[in-house]
């Protein structure tokens, strides 16, 4: 019986067939209980050798129970753990993924044209100086663009530089020619908003300074970007225009093949041949810093555009207000790939 009895405890898997054998060997009416009810039957010479065998099975029994009870637990312990613990092969939550700003996208593009020609790279303060902004740019005293409804002031007399241009300014006075740079960076302008007018947007400026230097390069270098952002048959076109700072100044526009069969002349920017007044400004600056001056006499070019009107027109957004109102649906559209 003790036999059976132990092989029945090994062989059960749960903590209920457990319990089965037990009730069925030393239960109240189990085997091995009903056995010690026998011995008052036995005569009393063998009553306690037959008890003492008994007890023996009993004890055999209730130690294979309590080993195996133990196993047993143990197992269902384990199982609940690891039904708990992390599955690491399941598929993981999604994380939403940001992307460039179409803005970035556009001037990625227009730098990456500009670094592979050989520029160098460069942002500077948008908090200016009135003689970066102006005066030194030969925009005199008068100069409509000094208006108070075109130039935020600040309290201390600067302000928020209205154009990337000043940085022609402070690059020529820390770098000697020749120097082929080009500014990114946010300009802003006191000015009523619609669609296609904000009262901060950005600039690419140009600067190209060098013996030689002539109008034929600057329109070279424009043809360049042109068809770096349009393809190999972009048409560039030239209309004289005033600026202070450059002599002869010109507006130069892009032949914007639109998919959607909207095609036109696109105005992208200003540009010109440096004026010797800038120059001059820069050699005084250079002097009062104890530096030697080496612009005058020199030549070069300028150019300034906004990456807005691109990205506008490249990605179909009809209000420059979207770019910079934060609204998910307009920036949603640019999540994802890095391009
Ligand atoms: N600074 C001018 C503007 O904000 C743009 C510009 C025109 C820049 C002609 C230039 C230039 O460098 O040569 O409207």
């Amino acid at each position: 019986m003790q036999h059976e009895a132990i092989t029945e405890i090994q062989a059960a898997q749960t903590l209920d067939d457990l319990q089965g054998v037990k009730t069925r060997y030393v239960g109240k009416s189990g085997l091995v209980t009903k056995e010690l009810g026998t011995l008052g039957r036995l005569p009393p010479e063998e009553r306690k050798a037959r008890g003492a065998e008994i007890n023996a099975v009993r004890q055999a029994i209730d130690a294979a129970l309590t080993e195996r009870e133990g196993v047993l637990k143990r197992a269902a312990l384990d199982a609940k753990l690891s039904s708990e613990a992390i599955d690491v092969t399941l598929p993981g939550l999604g994380l939403p993924s940001g992307g460039l700003h179409p803005i970035n996208r556009v001037y990625d593009e227009l730098i990456g044209i500009y670094e592979r020609l050989g520029y160098a790279v460069v942002e500077g303060p948008e908090v200016e100086d009135e003689h970066y902004n102006f005066e030194a740019l030969n925009v005199p005293w008068y100069h409509p663009a000094r208006d108070l409804q075109d130039t935020f002031w600040l309290e201390d007399g600067r302000l928020l530089r209205t154009h990337t241009s000043p940085m022609q300014i402070r690059y020529m006075v820390e770098h000697e020619p020749a120097l082929k740079v080009v500014v990114r960076g946010k300009v802003y302008r006191y000015e009523a908003t619609d669609a296609t007018h904000e009262s901060m947007f950005h600039q690419l400026e140009g600067l190209v300074v060098g013996e030689g230097i002539s109008m034929a390069d600057l329109k070279g270098t424009i043809a360049e970007m042109a068809r770096g952002l349009y393809g190999a048959s972009a048409k560039v076109r030239f209309q004289p225009s005033y600026y202070p700072f450059v002599e002869p100044g010109a507006d130069f526009a892009v032949w914007w093949e639109n998919p959607r069969g909207e095609s036109k002349w696109l105005e992208l920017g200003g540009c010109g041949m440096i004026h010797p007044n800038v120059f001059k400004a820069v050699d005084d600056l250079r002097e009062a810093q104890g530096k030697a001056r080496v612009y005058e006499g020199q030549t070069g070019f300028a150019f300034g555009l906004g990456p807005e009107r691109i990205a506008m027109l490249k990605y179909g957004v009809p209000d420059i207000r979207y770019f910079y109102a934060n609204d998910p649906r307009v920036l949603g559209q640019f999540r994802g790939e890095l391009g």
